[in-house]
């Protein structure tokens, strides 16, 4: 099995921000997904150099395009490793192989007839670096660059692309997998039921030098999106002369492009065109993603609402950067970034679900069987079995959620078992079974059964969370790098009696802060006149009482039932309680109800707390959690609690 995954080649007038490095990581992920699966898997990324942008941007800057670009490709080669992408190749369209490959293609499809040249006037958007059609504006402007277009009307080369309309309107219809989600695939079988026009690929050096020269006129380089394309292949060692080599060969029959939905007809339209006219097959399936936008506008470096990556990183950490991309975006359609939005995940997925469970297992490992793992059970019952056909079932919709690239459902069917596991701890109770000595093998074969679990939640994790899941395999001495075919099935892994513990956490609480401090504003606004970084992005909307919340906001607060086991009131304080409560570990929260109950009443009480609290420290305690309980009009207090008998602590409410 072989896999080849590309992003954009990214154009080098901006520097690198989150929605390149959402692409970047969808990709990625991808790659580690494909490797995890057995195959050989080759991913490519790169910087688009070449055309009017570039050129600009360097006038602007007073440097030549070269050193230009140079400077910003390395930017973006160096942040991709602070997010753990880490692509086989990562192309420039100045390298010379690159441009050689370009010249060749061009003398082809010349030679062949299919590059004609032509008097053209039409309507030229720089910010796209295309002719548009009236078609595509909206309100006379470029709906992407919010710009009118130029009237532009000069001689130049055309490539045939009309030619192959039929052919290309034909193989998308019957190759339904070639352009996904369908609503892009259904957006470009509804422009082919237009005539196409033939493409213009060239630009007179008058106009712009900063491009490959055609090898027939040197009066004319070649339009940007022409050298651009043509990475893909050029990135693979293609020679249009038939020399293409191994590379080629193995990876181009399974290649997929990533990208935005921004560039959606040169590469559904524009590029199966080209690659028809050069004999050479189309590509496999191209993916295409949505916007991030911030309050609902797309996140551009010209409107300068940007987020960076190594601000992400700093934040969250490269794991949860990668997290929160591919959890919070539906592939396919645009999705708004917050650092509100980043934490609420973070603190509910991560810190509570998934931290929770590995911090609890490990704990009970080191107070229960001697910090090691326990030998595999003999047994199983009916919850075991639960457990076990959910784990080896989240495998398999993990590996079809990911092939279909629906990264947001294969992490939530890993949530699922995460969920599970946990409510598998609740349902066994480990910390009575450690009571009864004649209980030693059901508590034995509780634990294994929950380190077995996180091994496996570890595999699929891989591909969104490197480092999380090689701190995860190194605890439970697991081997990487990790493979779904030896390692995908439930048993056989682990190495009873080997020494496992776990020093801190997987994953600090982190603390919500006032200001979007990853987004920044235009380059202009960012710097005050003393050169101090103002904090320009607005604070986070706040909450208002009584409005509505959603059931995905609802589902972030963990409401757990939880039994009082002490009490005691706290010193200097008329109003607070100092409670010691099992939920089911043990944890001090401080409550104020020292006015309406006494230490022994609430003793032996059950009660409803939020779990999932940041620590505060209250009268020098600190209290992790919060008791719920009702209050009337005349300032009677009462204690919520769950009715119909008793419920074991630790029991989600919801
Ligand atoms: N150089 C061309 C691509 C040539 S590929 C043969 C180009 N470059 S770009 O720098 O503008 O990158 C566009 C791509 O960056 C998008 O298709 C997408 O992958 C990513 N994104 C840029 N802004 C984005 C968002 N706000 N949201 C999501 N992705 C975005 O076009």
């Amino acid at each position: 099995m072989k896999s080849y995954i590309t992003t954009p080649i990214f154009y080098v007038n901006a520097q690198p921000h989150l929605g390149h490095a959402y692409t970047a990581v969808v990709a990625d992920t991808y790659n580690r997904f494909k490797k995890l699966c057995g195959s050989e898997s080759r991913f490519q990324t790169g910087t688009d150099e070449h055309g009017d942008k570039i050129a600009a941007a360097a006038t602007d800057n007073d440097i030549t395009p070269q050193a230009y670009a140079d400077k910003i490709s390395g930017m973006f080669r160096d942040c991709w490793p602070h997010l753990l992408i880490e692509p086989d190749n990562f192309i420039r369209t100045t390298d010379d192989a690159h441009k050689k490959v370009v010249g060749k293609v061009l003398q082809k499809l010349y030679d062949a007839g299919d590059i004609v040249f032509s008097d053209y006037s039409g309507l030229y958007c720089q910010g796209c670096e295309r002719f548009l059609t009236e078609k595509e504006l909206v309100d006379g402007l470029c709906p992407d660059h919010q710009k009118a277009p130029e009237e532009v009307t000069e001689s130049n080369y055309f490539f045939k692309m009309s030619k192959y309309q039929d052919w290309l309107i034909r193989y998308i219809e019957s190759n339904p997998e070639f352009i996904t989600p369908a609503r892009y695939r259904n957006e470009v079988l509804a422009f082919l039921a237009e005539p196409l026009e033939d493409l213009c690929i060239s630009r007179p050096i008058s106009r712009l030098t900063w491009g490959i020269p055609l090898p027939f006129d040197n009066n004319f380089v070649t339009y940007v999106w022409f050298d651009a394309l043509l990475n893909y292949l050029s990135g693979l060692g293609y020679d249009p002369d038939g020399e293409s080599g191994e590379l080629f060969e193995k990876f181009w029959p399974v290649a997929e492009h990533v990208i935005a939905k921004d560039i959606l007809k040169p590469h559904a339209i524009f590029w199966p065109t080209m690659l028809k006219a050069m004999g050479v097959a189309p590509y496999r399936r191209l993916h295409v993603h949505g916007y991030w936008n911030i309050n609902e506008t797309k996140m551009s470096k010209s409107i300068g609402n940007v987020v960076r990556p190594l601000d992400m990183v700093e934040e969250y950490g490269a794991d949860g950067a990668r997290y929160f991309m591919l959890r919070e975006m539906s592939f396919g359609l645009d999705s708004s970034f917050s650092s509100e939005a980043v934490v609420n995940r973070y603190n509910s997925d991560l810190a509570n679900d998934l931290g929770n469970l590995f911090s609890r297992t490990m704990a009970m490992v080191k107070k229960f069987t001697d910090g090691v793992v326990p030998a595999p059970p003999l047994e199983k019952n009916e919850i075991d079995s639960q457990l076990q056909d959910a784990a080896d079932e989240m495998i398999q919709e993990y590996c079809r959620r990911m092939d279909d690239f629906a990264f947001h459902q294969a992490l939530r069917a890993v949530w699922e078992v995460i969920s599970l596991a946990n409510k598998y701890i609740v349902e066994n109770a480990p910390w009575e079974l450690a009571k009864d000595a004649a209980k030693r093998p059901r508590l034995e074969a509780v634990i294994y059964n929950l380190l077995e679990t996180l091994r496996l939640i570890a595999l699929p994790l891989h591909a969104i969370m490197p480092q999380t899941a090689a701190k995860m395999w190194e605890i439970l001495h697991v081997p990487g790098p990790a493979d779904l075919k030896t390692q995908g099935q439930w048993g056989g892994v682990l190495v009873s009696g080997t020494s496992v513990q776990l020093d801190g956490s997987l994953f600090p609480r982190l603390e919500k802060k006032g200001a979007d401090k990853a987004v920044k504003n235009s380059p202009k606004q960012e710097k005050s006149a003393q050169g101090k970084v103002k904090k320009t992005a607005k604070k986070p909307a706040k909450t208002v009482e009584n409005s509505a919340v959603t059931f995905a906001d609802f589902q972030r607060y963990d409401l757990r039932v939880a039994n009082i086991v002490a009490a005691e009131k706290i010193k200097k304080s008329e109003r607070l309680l100092k409670l010691t409560v099992e939920a089911p570990e043990q944890r001090t929260i401080v409550a104020g109800i020292a006015e309406y109950y006494s230490p022994e009443e609430v003793v032996g009480k059950q009660v409803i707390i939020v779990a999932n609290l940041p620590p505060a420290k209250l009268m020098g305690v600190v209290s992790q959690g919060m008791v719920l309980a009702a209050k009337d009009a005349d300032g009677h207090l009462a204690l919520s609690t769950v009715s119909g008998g008793v419920i074991p602590a630790g029991s989600k409410v919801a």
